[in-house]
């Protein structure tokens, strides 16, 4: 047979099946015969539609097997809630372990459910998001996202497989972070009982991932993650299984990128808490606030920079300065009903070792505060509360904040336990350190083998249980030059412990949202400085008459 004229995957052909691996070996069934040869010209970045819809709903479906009918069934009183349509792309698994001869064309057998939602095709969704429905990615792959980084080009991608990961990629510039994710899938768990399948169908996850497009093109993304009734919440709705939805329900924390309050992100952090922001609309009953300090002014990266000193000077940025705009960012933020955790972190930790190792005598901007911090170190230890916290101390002198919680390192704050896996969230990991005095890392948590929301990468991504947030803080710090993958992303937990990334853009958090403007520049609040003992007026001075 020549080339290119055999089996039905020639690009000229629109009703061409881009995914031949939907189809059975011919060994497996005796109608199909198999083609001489077969090729094509094109690449798949060639071959993408650009969908003209506003939103999309996507998911995965493998051969041979049920469809989760209630999630399916939520995920269809979603779409029609959110004017959205559902897109399913089919993939393969252990394709001779079923019977499939009774399918007409050789093609495997899908749930019939699905047949109208069925997506095989690459699609563009909005100008920077592609839907990699032509992909076909083994069910028991460990990394489903590994070897993708190029593959959609310039573009954000979603890869259909029901392990649910996020990865961040680096771009040019500020703000231009690409994202890999996968989807999750619609179909039940059916894998070999072997050790990839056994592993696989542990990390198998009812999901879809939501794309809304705003009117400049840019698309929203959020996962979807069900239990296994196939009940998700989206934000502040919940689908259920028969279809119903309720609303208002309550969101159980939110994880809030890196905050650097010092070098904060003005629309950001008005996105986040401003009118109509996230706050305003989710109400969570926890945030937690990691690298909520940036220590910007006595950084000891910084120590040794002459430059680095006169800038500081000449910014006015002092050491209690900073602990003062954490005060007001914390005391402006506040939120009823709302308890604020601060995860100790590795900038806040800068402390600490600025008041162990800096002589602060020629700081004379900084030297009181080095001072009053240490001698409340020192009264601590001898009161016996030497493992008092004396970031707290710092931050609670310069306002009343009854809604903070301060954790220490080693505390736990678990959340979202729930009763399908009896696991919770821990909630207390900013990621600097790792397992073992390592290098803390999102991949060296999945070690732990417990769930875990954390921080400090800037880098927002899934790995197995591990969900990291990005940053709340200026992409741009100075210290991070180059192409970056920082994004401001916050991982939100739902209280079933189901969690979502959302990633604020271009002033919003979603296609919906009015772009947000800046807020008023924080004003430090600073304690009054005053000799802590009044001494008597002293006596008038004699006066001798001669
Ligand atoms: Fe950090
Ligand atoms: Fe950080």
């Amino acid at each position: 047979m020549k080339k290119g004229t055999s089996s039905g995957h020639h690009a000229n052909e629109t009703e061409a099946v881009l995914k031949p691996s939907v189809k059975l070996k011919a060994e497996f069934n005796k109608k199909a015969a198999k083609p001489v040869s077969a090729g094509e010209i094109l690449a798949p970045n060639a071959k993408r539609t650009l969908l003209p819809g506003k939103r999309y709903v996507l998911t995965a479906a493998q051969n041979n097997t049920e469809v989760n009918a209630g999630f399916l069934k939520a995920l269809e009183s979603y779409c029609k809630d959110n004017g959205a349509e559902l897109l399913v792309s089919r993939f393969t698994y252990n394709k001779g372990g079923f019977d499939n001869s009774g399918q007409k064309d050789g093609e495997l057998w899908y749930d019939p459910k699905l047949s109208k939602y069925i997506c095989d095709k690459p699609m563009q969704i909005g100008k920077d998001l592609v839907f990699g429905g032509e992909l076909d990615i083994s069910p028991t792959a460990s990394n489903p996202l590994s070897g993708f980084d190029n593959y959609f080009q310039g573009k954000s991608g979603v890869v259909p497989n029901p392990r649910v990961a996020m990865k961040s990629l680096p771009g040019l510039g500020e703000d231009n972070a690409r994202f890999l994710y996968t989807t999750g899938a619609v179909t039940e768990r059916n894998y070999i009982q072997k050790k990839a399948g056994q592993n696989a169908e542990f990390h198998h996850n009812y999901g879809a991932l939501v794309v809304e497009v705003d009117e400049n093109g840019h698309a929203f993304v959020r996962q979807l993650a069900a239990d296994n009734s196939g009940m998700f919440q989206d934000l502040t709705n919940k689908y259920l299984p028969d279809g119903k939805i309720e609303r208002n329900q309550p969101i159980e924390a939110i994880t809030l990128g890196d905050i650097h309050v010092e070098k904060t992100d003005p629309v950001q952090d008005s996105v986040t808490f401003g009118k109509g922001g996230i706050m305003e609309t989710l109400k969570p009953k926890y945030s937690f606030l990691q690298d909520i300090m940036d220590f910007t002014a006595r950084n000891h990266h910084n120590m040794k920079d002459p430059f680095f000193w006169a800038e500081q000077k000449q910014k006015g940025n002092t050491v209690e300065g900073g602990f003062g705009t954490v005060a007001a960012w914390l005391k402006r933020h506040e939120q009823k009903g709302r308890q604020d955790i601060i995860v100790e972190s590795n900038h806040d930790e800068a402390f600490d070792r600025w008041l162990k190792e800096q002589d602060v005598r020629f700081d004379p901007e900084n030297a009181r505060f080095w001072h009053e911090a240490s001698a409340e170190r020192y009264k601590q230890i001898e009161s016996g509360q030497g493992d008092a916290n004396i970031f707290e101390w710092a931050v609670r002198r310069a306002a009343d904040l009854p809604n903070a919680v301060f954790l220490r390192e080693n505390d736990s704050f678990i959340i979202g336990k729930n009763s399908e896996d009896g696991q919770g969230i821990e909630c207390a990991l900013h990621g600097h350190s790792g397992p073992n005095g390592a290098r803390g890392s999102p991949k060296g948590f999945t070690q732990l083998a417990t769930k875990a929301n954390t921080g400090h990468t800037h880098t927002a991504g899934i790995i197995d249980g591990v969900y990291t947030a990005g940053v709340s803080g200026k992409l741009d710090m100075e210290y991070n030059k180059g192409p970056s993958s920082w994004s401001h992303s916050h991982v939100i937990t739902y209280p079933n412990g189901k969690r979502a990334i959302i990633t604020v853009k271009n002033g919003k958090w979603r296609a919906d949202d009015k772009p947000h403007t800046a807020e008023a520049p924080l004003v430090p609040l600073i304690p009054k400085v005053e000799p802590s003992l009044k001494l008597p007026k002293p006596a008038p001075k004699l006066t001798v008459v001669k």
